[in-house]
């Protein structure tokens, strides 16, 4: 996602911004630029792309005067990838950076124009340069304008602002988002939203709290807490090695990844929750129109999430749909009605199995739609129409926080169609969406959750085989939970629909076999029981996961009670991700490069 940097100095501030901004490359991007406040005024800088196109950009650009400077690696939320859509964006005399969303941009947008003021992008970002120039015509000073600016905001925020009215200043403001100052002995201060652009620089970091702003100058560090009183910078030692800054202090990428996914969930479901519907800005209703089924088509983990979003749009928007793998579908002569609205839905948006039938539908007259974690992918550039589920670059190649957007989008989409569809009632969405705004809370990962699944690990490092089995949209996330074993722990493991064991699996049934059993109280649980008992009488060894104590088990994980089976499915899919992470600690294996795999499949 959006990276920051900040710095205020004497040093080349152009060469500081830049190296700062590739440190940060590693999150994803899709623009980038900076600013730089020096004594003759600002020089600002923006290109669509990689960081190269910027570098070639500034070339002839030269830092040798003390400067404050503010730069920004973004990833689209509002508004396409453009070089007006990259920050740092202009006001008359500031310019300012941004991580996260303005949920009040809209309104404070109307407001401004209103007033005149006129807007070059479609970012909810420009709306705080704005509000923050307007302010400054009723303030007595820019830090009070910036104060007041920043009570105005509502949502998720790191900013960084300069302006013309205070040179030698970098005002700043976290909720939310992270950001950090760090210092050294020659009296520079550095900015970002995370340790690595500082590692080399700085020795010794503040990290800022929600609700703090400020500013700082060559000689102060102003902070200001959420209750409005001054507090006194406390300062860290800064770890001096990358990687691990860039794990953020966990072990494995696909270690962090877990532990972002209640983050990363409540970025997917920013602005996309009114109280009674569920609102896709960059969906035209039309794409619905005259469509009477669905399709979707995908591989891997991409796949399981479409196939449990073919339970959500038959449960809720009363919809006939059918998935598909790609790399089959490509090759049966498959039979394209126009009436059927055609979705692929992958991470990378380059996996060329799933693109082509995404151009075979088009071919075939159909519309399409793409589900994707990629702005400006492949397929995010031919299909008709995009959502993107914001889950930040996943750098592990086992996928986890994807996979969970993906499932917290279709959940959404299903309730728009619904809604269009005229397929739920009105009070039955807007509990849904009261449903939806808690997943985030089922996604938080307990240390007594980790510390239990870690030391049952152990009994899982052998044996002939795991069936991971479920009902309902539990039977998707079973294969979900099949699949990363697999790839990370090189176990054999098979997901398979609970109440399909009987009918050939259950003959493989000992002690040597290990059951990984999904039992949701909403979801058919005493159905989902009895299946699990027919195993246990068997011998077969039982891990049960559940929120209700289950003692024909052999290991029983417990997960929170919730009103609703798709918060259990959020937090069992935890559980799942955690038990083959560690798993494949146990076996000393490469978590976050398994053995044969890559992150983007671009060939057959
Ligand atoms: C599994 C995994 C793969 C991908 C699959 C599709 O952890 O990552 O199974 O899901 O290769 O990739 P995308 O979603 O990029 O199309």
């Amino acid at each position: 996602m959006c990276g920051i940097v900040g710095y205020l100095g004497k040093k080349n501030t152009k060469e500081i911004l830049l190296e700062g901004l590739k440190e940060l490359e590693y999150r994803g991007y899709d623009s980038a630029g900076i600013a730089i406040l020096q004594e003759n005024g600002f020089n600002s800088f923006k290109a669509v792309g990689k960081l190269v196109n910027l570098e070639e950009k500034t070339k002839d650009f030269i830092t040798d005067t003390f400067a404050a400077g503010i730069g920004h690696t973004r990833w689209a939320t509002h508004g396409k990838p453009t070089e007006l859509n990259a920050h740092p964006h202009l006001g008359q005399s500031s310019y300012v950076v941004h991580n996260g969303i303005i949920e009040n941009y809209a309104k404070l947008k109307k407001e401004l124009m209103r007033e005149g003021v006129v807007f070059l992008s479609q970012t909810d970002t420009e709306v705080i340069v704005h509000q923050f120039e307007k302010n400054l015509k009723s303030s007595s000073d820019a830090f009070e304008a910036f104060a007041k600016t920043v009570k105005e905001l509502e949502g998720a925020f790191a900013i960084l602002l300069v302006t013309k009215d205070e040179k030698n200043t970098i005002f700043f403001a976290k909720q939310g988002s992270p950001m950090l100052v760090g210092i050294n002995s020659e009296n520079e201060k550095y900015f970002a939203s995370s340790d690595t652009p500082l590692i080399g620089h700085c020795t010794e970091v503040n990290y800022f709290e929600d609700g703090e702003y400020g500013y700082v100058t060559s000689d102060e560090i102003v902070i200001v807490d959420k209750i409005g009183n001054n507090r006194q910078p406390v300062f860290s030692k800064l770890s001096q090695n990358k990687l691990s800054a860039q794990k953020d202090g966990y072990r494995f990428f696909m270690e962090k990844e877990i532990y972002e996914q209640s983050t990363v969930i409540a970025d997917t479901l920013m602005g996309r929750l009114g109280s009674e519907e569920v609102l896709f800005d960059e969906l035209d209703a039309e794409l619905f129109h005259g469509i009477n089924e669905i399709k979707l088509c995908a591989c891997g983990t991409s796949y399981h999430s479409a196939l449990s979003a073919t339970y959500l749009f038959e449960r809720y928007s009363k919809i006939k749909t059918s998935v598909e793998i790609a790399s089959e579908f490509r090759y049966r002569n498959p039979i394209m009605s126009k009436d059927t609205l055609f979705i692929v839905i992958s991470q990378s948006g380059e996996t060329a199995d799933t693109l082509e039938t995404l151009k075979m539908a088009k071919e075939a007259g159909l519309k399409t739609l793409v589900i994707c974690n990629v702005d400006n992918s492949s397929m995010v550039r031919l299909a008709d129409a995009s959502i993107l589920t914001r889950a930040g670059i996943e750098k592990g190649v086992a996928s986890t926080k994807a996979f969970a957007t993906q499932i917290a989008v279709f959940w959404m989409l299903s309730l728009y169609v619904a809604k269009l569809r005229n397929s739920l009632d009105a009070n039955e969405i807007a509990k849904q969406i009261t449903l939806l705004r808690e997943v985030p809370a089922s996604l938080k990962v307990t240390d007594s959750m980790h510390e239990k699944i870690k030391r049952l690990s152990k009994r899982y490092l052998h044996g002939h085989g795991f069936f991971f089995i479920g009902r309902d949209i539990f039977f998707p996330l079973a294969l979900e939970g099949a699949l990363k074993l697999k790839e990370i722990s090189y176990l054999h493991a098979e997901g398979y629909p609970s109440g399909e064991m009987k009918h050939g699996p259950i003959a493989l049934a000992d002690p040597e076999l290990f059951t990984i059993a999904l039992l949701p109280q909403h979801m058919l649980y005493e159905k989902s029981k009895s299946n699990v008992e027919e195993l246990s009488a068997r011998d077969s060894t039982i891990c049960a996961i559940s929120p209700i104590e289950f003692d024909k088990a052999d290991d029983f994980i417990q997960i929170s009670t919730y009103s609703d089976y798709m918060l259990e499915f959020f937090e069992m899919m935890i559980v799942l991700q955690l038990l083959s992470l560690e798993i494949s600690v146990r076996l000393g294996n490469d978590v976050d490069m398994p053995r044969n795999l890559a992150k983007s499949v671009t060939v057959e």
